[in-house]
């Protein structure tokens, strides 16, 4: 699709750009382009154009499910773990598609083009991996869907797991993962990210972990990780999700892992709206927070991308499919105030993520595919301060979601009547 955008500003400040797309892909970028006669226009009057949002982590199989068969009274995780128990008994592939196709829908309307979901490997029949194997064709117009094999319950804990996982990946699923912290023994989690690393080394395939999601500061699974990915050559191929643990960890021990991540490029994924709720449960005052050290692992030179991971689950009753309101708790959680850091926070739910999945074609460079969110905005930390309203979302030269300005009338005396919260000098 052809597509002639007019007079964006650009997440790198740039202003009064045009962006020229023919045939899907990006042709030119630069003020005043012509494009050719009967080339359809997106006015964007000096909004942020940004790349699409891009979510790391997710689990789609869960999606959309609140109050199935009853709604988590405490919020709590182990109660989350126990629900999904009982609600997998109860699941139809019907249902699991129509949740996901609908959770993908709210994702377009908010810009979020990407998404790579994990998906429970652990029961025989893989209901959820042929279910999600079936959005996953089904949505490519629109939206790239990655997929983990996800052994919830431990690939070395739970009967066939370390089968079932082989055998989904057999069907088409993409990425290899894994959860050593909930195996027996600090060894068997070991042992797990040992074979589930050799499997993905042997078949070419990247790792993402669920990885020392506890407050346990003896839960150092990632070390472990990043040892594999050295050994395996698997550099920029793994990802460590969650990494709670890392926020309770003794700050000496932490000097030395987070190196060793960065040589590894083992990349981070942390989760914060889940985790800080999900976290420090068993903590009185102080509590801790659910997060890993973001902050000093960017510093380090390691990519972090941000992942919602829970919208209307067992886990978490809230969420929208918004990653900026990803990024606006991350940036809360890590006290990333700082300009620089309050704009790598854009990054982790954009650039960050799309390094992490892979994607080919990603950014506003010339030749990237044609795929942006126009947003209400006109920088991208304003974008995170309002979760700025997706006036257009544009699919390879395609507007495929439009929304209106977000702007309210006021009837006061004396003051002016539209209120659209950008701060006008
Ligand atoms: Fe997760």
């Amino acid at each position: 699709m052809n597509l002639l955008v007019r007079n964006a500003t650009l997440p790198d400040g740039s202003t009064g750009v045009d962006v020229l797309a023919q045939g899907g892909r990006i042709v030119a970028v630069g003020p005043h382009l012509s494009a050719p006669e009967g080339t359809p226009v997106l006015a964007a009057e000096g909004h942020l154009l940004s790349p699409p949002f891009v979510d790391a982590h997710f689990h789609m199989d869960a999606t959309l499910s609140h109050g199935l068969p009853r709604v988590n009274q405490s919020g709590t995780l182990l109660e989350g773990i126990a629900l999904w128990g009982e609600l997998k008994p109860l699941l139809t592939q019907e249902a699991l598609v129509e949740r996901a196709l609908q959770y993908c829908d709210w994702a377009v309307a908010k810009g979020l083009l990407a998404i790579r979901t994990h998906v429970d490997v652990c029961d025989d029949r893989l209901l959820a991996v042929d279910a999600l194997l079936h959005v996953k064709a089904q949505v490519k117009p629109y939206l790239d869907m990655q997929l983990v094999a996800f052994p919830q319950d431990g690939v070395l804990r739970a009967p066939n797991a370390l089968v079932n996982l082989k055998r989904a990946l057999d069907r088409g699923v993409d990425v290899v993962g894994g959860i050593p912290h909930f195996e027996r023994t600090m060894a068997d989690g070991a042992e797990s990210v040992r074979l589930l690393c050799e499997v993905a080394a042997e078949r070419g395939l990247r790792v993402d972990m669920h990885c020392d999601e506890t407050d346990d500061p003896m839960s150092r699974h990632i070390e472990t990780l990043a040892f594999h990915t050295q050994r395996l050559n698997l550099h920029g191929r793994v990802a460590g999700s969650h990494l709670t643990s890392m926020h309770s960890m003794d700050n000496y021990y932490v000097s030395k892992l987070i190196p060793l991540i960065a040589e590894a490029q083992v990349h981070a994924i942390p989760n914060p709206l889940a985790n800080i709720v999900l976290q420090g449960r068993h903590d009185t005052y102080p509590k801790r927070r659910g997060m890993t050290r973001v902050p000093e692992l960017m510093a380090a030179g390691v990519t972090v991308a941000f992942g919602h991971d829970s919208v209307m689950d067992p886990w978490y009753s809230l969420g929208s499919g918004d990653m900026l309101e990803v990024a606006h708790m991350g940036l809360h959680v890590g006290q990333m105030t700082s300009q620089a850091q309050m704009r790598a926070c854009f990054d982790a739910v954009t650039v960050n993520p799309a390094k992490v999945l892979g994607l080919e074609g990603y950014g506003l460079g010339v030749g990237c595919h044609a795929d942006f969110v126009l947003l209400q905005a006109s920088s991208p930390v304003e974008a995170i301060r309002l979760r700025a309203t997706r006036l257009a979302v544009v699919r390879r030269g395609a507007v495929i979601s439009r929304m209106p300005a977000s702007t309210a009338t006021l009837t006061l005396p004396g003051r002016s009547s539209e209120v659209d919260w950008s701060l006008r000098r």
